[in-house]
């Protein structure tokens, strides 16, 4: 009845205009609580000896977004989705309650990690600690997500390796960017393409972009 309800884009609107209220902060209170989760409280990587220069904070994706604009997302049943920087995992959370067949999250701070590890309990979803430009990406993944994890000569090295698993698994990978403030960055990435206006509102564009890189450039 609700998932019914929240297919009526006025009444998605509407919702979505209503956060930054309180009825949005006691929403995000009340996820956290209700999944048994700690995700909510933003992080300070100069807390954890990081440099912030080149590694942005933890701020979570707010749950609102999440589930009123990512609805029409095209996932492969069975495909393998990996976050860029998956902080104390809540997009892994949401992922989780998807089609895809395995779940992995990437993330720097190792405290940070082990958060998402136990957020994450009751799921099959692998953590691995590390840098997202450097630690090997398992082979199977062709979902990507981020939300403003590092600055941009981190994040073309890592578009770049983007790239690189297409061309590895002969598989257009897609990649599901939020907040996506270096999108003019990605115009000339080979193979390329932005699917955004395909699957996001005019509106949800201004927040999240989705991308596919095909191995074959034309
Ligand atoms: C803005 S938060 C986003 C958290 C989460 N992806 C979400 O959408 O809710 C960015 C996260 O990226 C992590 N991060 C920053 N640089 C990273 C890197 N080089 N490799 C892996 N994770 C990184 C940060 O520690 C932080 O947890």
């Amino acid at each position: 009845m609700l998932q019914r309800a929240l297919q009526l884009p006025w009444l998605r609107n509407r919702l979505l205009d209503l956060r930054w209220s309180r009825v949005y902060r006691l929403h995000e209170r009340w996820m956290d609580f209700y999944l048994g989760v700690e995700t909510k409280k933003c992080e300070k990587p100069e807390n954890f000896g990081i440099d912030p220069s080149e590694c942005f904070a933890y701020v979570p994706a707010d749950w609102w977004g999440l589930s009123l604009q990512l609805r029409k997302i095209p996932i492969r049943a069975g495909e393998v989705f990996c976050e860029l920087g998956c902080g104390k995992g809540r997009v892994l959370l949401w992922a989780s309650r998807k089609a895809f067949g395995r779940i992995v999250g990437i993330e720097l701070i190792p405290e940070l990690a082990n958060q998402a590890r136990k957020n994450l309990r009751s799921t099959e979803a692998e953590i691995i600690t590390g840098d997202a430009s450097k630690v090997a990406i398992p082979d199977d993944v062709t979902f990507f997500y981020a939300f403003q994890p590092f600055p941009l000569h981190i994040f073309l090295t890592v578009v770049e390796r983007m790239r690189a698993q297409a061309l590895k698994s002969n598989t257009p990978v897609r990649f599901l960017y939020n907040s996506p403030v270096y999108h003019e960055y990605l115009e000339g990435t080979a193979g390329l393409t932005d699917l955004s206006h395909l699957y996001l509102t005019e509106r949800a564009q201004n927040e999240f972009r989705f991308y596919e890189i095909s191995p074959h450039v034309e």
